[in-house]
């Protein structure tokens, strides 16, 4: 089995006693893919260390897992992360091209460090690495590997959405982005649809040809594009939820809310989010349902996020204000319809509190996938399950069926979601809940992993090997 290495723009790299204490499941299950084969994980250490070139590495063994981390300078996490990847990429894939802000020099420093990445991780491989490249910061990463002379296979998942050719075809160097990915052996999406959009851009803007199967060629180089929607770490997070009662911010809360139903919506504080939509539609609800003044409490998680990039504060600030002003109207001397808490909170504390929600809201105006939704099934009580209400927006739409699925951008429908999902009878929420848990379990991380695995280092058997020649 070949030694798999991972690159992506953040590393979580172990504590000294060896625990990744704040790692989510994506992170785990990597952890665990690179376990089973040995390997390395490769990225930025998140530190932004003064004016110093990108030119060491500090790299630390866990076990049979390798860790190299880089430290940015100012001007490189300005560029290449704040800058290209913030403002031009991740606005354009969740379709905001009024929040687009393209500069050349953040252009610039975005292949810039992608190239130092190269070439401090090109002397670090060996010949038959299989190589796993995480997300849209790191695009041009394996053309700049090509380069350097480096022949292993490289494959590249894309976690957020992939844009319809006209959107992408926005962005002047959309070209240099499409090539790019042109020099990966496997590019995964996350659902079918990102894979209509990017063959859509590939195919239509005549950057390369399909060849039939999941095969294109672009750039004179073959490669197989495919959907891989991600999954949770399923059975952790349920007994997490099991667990999660006994967690004191869980039991807290529960006390708190005096027998008032639990509305509840975890996001990154993120324009794509919907955060300041849902908070309309909750607001839209409460003055709909005379009965749920006093008695509903909606509970908005939003650790701030990004601060440095200057459409992250202004809705830091749209948001709070929004909330006050929906509190100051309908909230009373002895209720606060909405508790907006602006801070992380762990991974134990949302498996209890969302056990604890009648209702999960997950509205985002445009989502990769959206792990929450997942997780907010996964913590339910089989027996007593909250509905989850799910924009149909997210990736996840396309798999859970058993949500309620609404228009974010339509307050009313998703008001009235809102009040089903409350009301809604529990023979109806468990059936809900029942068509949803099998395929939670049955495509985890763990699984979405060795499916993608699977495909990237099969991709050399005979069959493809006459694509190749
Ligand atoms: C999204 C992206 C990830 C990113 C995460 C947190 O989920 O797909 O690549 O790591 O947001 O964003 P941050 O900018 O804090 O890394």
């Amino acid at each position: 089995m070949p030694r798999l290495v991972v690159v992506s723009n953040r590393v979580p790299v172990p504590s000294p006693k060896g625990s990744t204490a704040t790692a989510g499941g994506l992170a785990v299950a990597l952890e665990a893919a690179l376990k089973s084969h040995g390997g390395l994980w490769f990225g930025w250490s998140g530190k932004t260390s003064g004016d110093r070139e990108i030119e060491w590495l500090e790299i630390r063994d866990f076990g049979n897992v390798t860790y190299a981390v880089a430290d940015l300078n100012r001007r490189d996490v300005d560029e290449y992360y704040a800058g290209f990847a913030n403002r031009a990429l991740w606005p354009l894939c969740h379709y905001r091209l009024d929040l687009t802000d393209f500069s050349r020099k953040d252009m610039a420093g975005y292949f810039r460090v992608n190239r130092s990445f190269a070439r401090l991780l090109a002397p670090l491989l060996r010949p038959d690495d299989l190589i796993w490249v995480h997300d849209y910061h790191l695009i041009p990463l394996a053309a700049e590997l090509r380069h350097m002379g480096v022949k292993n296979r490289i494959g590249y998942f894309h976690h957020i959405p992939w844009p319809p050719a006209d959107v992408l075809s926005t962005l002047p160097v959309h070209d240099t982005i499409m090539r790019g990915l042109a020099a990966y052996d496997l590019v995964g999406l996350q659902t079918d649809y990102d894979v209509e959009n990017f063959a859509g851009c590939m195919v239509r803007e005549g950057f390369g040809r399909a060849l039939g199967g999941n095969w294109y060629e672009s750039y004179g180089h073959r490669f197989q594009v495919g959907a891989f929607p991600i999954g949770i770490d399923t059975d952790i997070f349920v007994q997490m939820a099991e667990e999660g009662l006994k967690n004191p911010i869980a039991k807290r809360t529960k006390e708190s809310l005096n027998d008032r139903d639990l509305v509840i919506g975890v996001d990154r504080l993120d324009y794509s989010k919907g955060i300041g939509q849902r908070i309309e539609a909750f607001s839209r609800f409460i003055e709909m349902s005379p009965s749920a003044k006093g008695h509903v409490t909606f509970l908005q998680i939003t650790p701030k996020s990004r601060s440095e990039v200057p459409e992250y504060a202004d809705m830091q600030k749209e948001i709070a204000e929004l909330t006050g002003r929906v509190n100051g109207q309908l909230g009373d001397v002895d209720w606060v319809p909405i508790r907006y808490v602006n801070k992380t909170v762990s991974r134990a504390a949302l498996a209890g509190l969302y056990r604890i929600a009648r209702a999960g809201l997950v509205t985002p105006l445009r989502d990769g996938m959206n792990l929450v939704a997942k997780e907010f099934v996964a913590a339910q009580d089989p027996n007593d399950p909250g509905v989850l209400v799910l924009s149909r927006f997210a990736g996840a739409a396309r798999e859970m069926d058993g949500a309620l699925i609404v228009n974010p951008y339509d307050t009313e429908a998703t008001a009235n979601a809102i009040g089903r999902a409350i009301s809604m009878p529990v023979e109806a929420r468990r059936e809900r809940y029942n068509s949803m848990m099998p395929k939670l379990r049955e495509h985890d991380v763990a699984a979405w992993c060795r499916s993608y695995l699977d495909v990237l280092s099969q991709a050399t058997e005979p069959q493809s090997e006459g694509l190749r020649a």
